[in-house]
């Protein structure tokens, strides 16, 4: 069965419906595509297209159909091209020739725009929580290591020292930034597209806020030409997953690094990571090198289809059937990717003796040179005095503690004994008390206003 054969004498080529049909990958909206049906078939009973039996007969065969397809029963045909076709045959095999009045007023174009927006408003609530999940372990993690303090880094160099709760707190805010964004692109998924039929919306006289309400969408579309051909919430959505998905490759790039022997700062738990064939001593980080990587592939998965939508004519074009692997793609990595690292952070064991050792008192040059500022001389000259005493202790391979007060006096008379009490990871925490600093007292702060986002659950 075609939708669309009267008008054809040959048949279509083989390799043109391998190339065409979509129902490999848009079986997915199945359930969206029978909920949109008995939507439509509602609303054309209301407007007196379909008798009252008409319509309870096809609303019964969608059910059956619903029940077919959960249960796991329905028996796709090589024939169908895509899920539209598919669901329509078998109500037609169900309900017999009363099943053709369904399409009235409708068309495959307002239906998949209904049926994609419909498949997204439900994906949306489990993306949250996979997204809470990971944030609610760095929290986790950060309440287990109050005072852990490590090195900072800036261009992978060490910088300055911080609370290891403040360095999960970092990845928390990103998160709940994507969260935000998440509900903003929701309001613009929450628009019906249904009764645009082809492009110019349908002919017959129906309450289109009704049919959206009915559906949980937030309105009707205002535009017939413009809904059936608007993906903005595809690449919205997929800009989305690859921004989440950047935000987690950042978490891991730490990750990686520091569960190497040579940091040792955290170790991965065994059901993250994995050994080699050949040497028998490692332990690779591979849940975080994937979630690294498959950024990567979501960032692909945007450029496919802002590539396929940049030059499109308006209304309906087959080349938008292209919106949905990327998409799908882009949503099951992503979501397959939080989980990962919400059980791999979740799970990290952490080595707060190797990251102590790590502090070495390099960390604190940028102190004395506050502590010099302080004393009245300009930050700009600070530096550069400090530095000096840097490249001193470097040549003799000693700290900056190890320099003796004659040393540092030679430098500058600006120098005083008690230089050497900022030469001290604790007090240089503790100076950095400012909203949003690592200083301990901020971090607790902190910690207070990410349980508070995790206990605020609006969705
Ligand atoms: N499989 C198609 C898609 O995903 C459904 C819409 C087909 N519309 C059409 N006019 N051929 O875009």
């Amino acid at each position: 069965m075609k939708l669309w054969g009267g008008r054809f004498a040959g048949n279509t080529a083989e390799e043109m419906a391998a190339f065409g049909d979509s129902l490999s990958f848009d079986r997915r909206l199945a359930d969206a595509d029978v909920r949109g049906s008995l939507a439509w078939a509602e609303a054309i009973t209301a407007a007196g297209v379909l008798t009252a039996e008409e319509g309870a007969c096809i609303r019964e065969g969608l059910l059956r159909i619903r029940r077919e397809l959960a249960e796991g029963s329905f028996a796709f045909q090589p024939s169908d091209e895509d899920i539209h076709t598919a669901i329509e045959r078998r109500l037609g095999e169900l309900v017999g020739p009363v099943a053709g009045k369904l399409h009235t007023g409708r068309s495959r174009n307002d239906q998949v725009a209904t049926d994609l927006r419909l498949y997204v408003l439900d994906r949306i609530p489990g993306l949250h929580r996979a997204v809470r999940g990971v944030q609610e372990a760095l929290v986790a993690q950060a309440e287990a290591h109050p005072g852990v303090a490590l090195p900072g880094y800036t261009h992978g160099q060490p910088a300055q020292p911080l609370l290891l709760a403040h360095w999960f707190l970092s990845h928390f805010w990103p998160l709940e930034r994507d969260l935000e964004r998440l509900s903003e692109i929701r309001r613009r998924v929450a628009i019906c597209p249904l009764g645009s039929a082809a492009l110019a919306g349908t002919p017959l006289p129906i309450d289109r806020e009704a049919v959206a309400r009915a559906l949980g969408f937030d309105r009707a579309s205002d535009n017939s030409l413009d809904a059936v051909a608007d993906r903005d919430f595809v690449v919205e959505l997929l800009a989305w997953a690859a921004l989440t998905a950047s935000h987690l490759s950042r978490l891991a790039a730490d990750l990686v690094t520091w569960s190497a022997p040579e940091y040792g700062f955290v170790e991965l738990d065994d059901a993250y990571a994995t050994g080699s064939s050949i040497m028998p001593q490692k332990k690779n980080p591979d849940s975080l090198e994937l979630i690294r990587a498959r950024a990567g592939r979501l960032l692909g998965n945007l450029v496919a289809l802002l590539t396929v939508l940049k030059g499109l004519p308006s209304g309906y074009n087959k080349d938008l059937q292209e919106d949905k692997e990327p998409l799908f793609d882009s949503l099951d990595t992503l979501e397959l990717a939080l989980k990962v690292a919400a059980g791999a952070v979740g799970t990290l064991s952490v080595r707060p003796e190797r990251m102590a050792a790590a502090l070495d008192d390099l960390l604190l040059a940028t102190e004395l040179a506050d502590y010099l500022a302080g004393r009245g001389v300009p930050f700009r000259k600070a530096h550069d005095l400090v530095g000096q005493a840097v490249r001193l202790a470097l040549q003799r391979g000693v700290g900056l503690r190890d320099l003796s007060l004659e040393h540092y006096r030679s430098l500058s008379p600006a120098f005083g004994a008690d230089l050497y009490e900022v030469l001290d990871v604790d007090a240089a925490l503790a100076r950095r008390r400012v909203h949003g600093g690592t200083a301990p007292s901020a971090v607790a702060a902190q910690l207070q206003r990410a349980r508070e986002c995790l206990a605020a659950e609006s969705g």
